[in-house]
């Protein structure tokens, strides 16, 4: 794994959205799996700025979430499919076809997003955040790591650390969501995990410098040959040691 320590937010959102340049640059028609969440905000944002500035181009990518919640479909403000519409896919013009949910497209069967990702060719550049407990897209700890795209029962956790979308009330965020499996993740190409604030500095820690454990889904990606971590000096305190 390749770690990036920068003093600011801002800066970790140029060096992703250089990475994504270098990536398109070699191959415009990539797939691109996208997170979303607190973290992806200035990243999205310095996306949109790019291309806007017509010094990124994302005409011929297709886009792969790595997770939705069930239940709320694409109207609903909370789902991520409205999160991404509003901070990415809308400001560039991505047109709605070239973008792809596990739910409720895969409701049924959610380990055919994973065949669907095949067929198209494999994610090529896999953009992560991290939970505070170490989970990527919605793996929990104790997730196999040969999982492909699953429906999983969120923890008080990680619900509460996502109230903010509604209303601060933990109990209404939902339940359930697909998440792309461990496995699903750990095919991707090029993964590009980001961590910004203080919050997030003893979990990466775990991940990048511990053990890899079920326990730290992240820590997975130890294994993975080409990693990039990115993170602002604070989310980073725990690694210069
Ligand atoms: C979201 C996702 C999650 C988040 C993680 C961090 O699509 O897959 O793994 O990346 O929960 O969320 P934030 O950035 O809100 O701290």
């Amino acid at each position: 794994m390749k770690v990036e320590i920068f003093d600011y937010a801002q800066e970790v959102a140029e060096r992703v959205a250089d990475l994504l340049e270098d990536q398109l640059r070699v191959y415009p028609y990539s797939q691109l799996g996208l997170a979303t969440g607190t973290t992806m905000v200035p990243i999205y944002k310095e996306m949109v700025r790019r291309v806007q500035e017509n010094r990124l181009n994302l005409a011929g990518v297709r886009t792969f979430n790595l997770d939705e919640y069930v239940g709320l479909d694409e109207s609903n403000p909370n789902s991520f499919m409205a999160f991404m519409r509003e901070h990415l896919f809308e400001p560039v013009g991505l047109p709605r076809e070239h973008s792809y949910f596990p739910w409720p497209d895969f409701s049924r069967c959610p380990a055919r997003y994973d065949d669907l990702i095949k067929e198209c060719g494999g994610i090529d550049w896999q953009l992560l955040g991290i939970g505070h407990n170490g989970h990527i897209g919605f793996n929990e700890p104790q997730t196999p790591w040969d999982s492909k795209t699953h429906e999983v029962i969120l923890t008080a956790d990680t619900r509460r650390a996502n109230r903010q979308a509604f209303g601060g009330e933990w109990l209404k965020v939902p339940q359930k969501a697909v998440t792309m499996g461990i496995g699903t993740i750990m095919h991707s190409r090029t993964i590009v995990l980001v961590a910004l604030g203080k919050g997030k500095s003893a979990i990466l820690a775990q991940a990048l410098r511990g053990p890899m454990t079920l326990q730290v889904p992240a820590s997975v990606l130890q294994r993975h040959p080409h990693t990039f971590v990115l993170c602002d000096r604070a989310a980073g305190t725990l690694l210069d040691r």
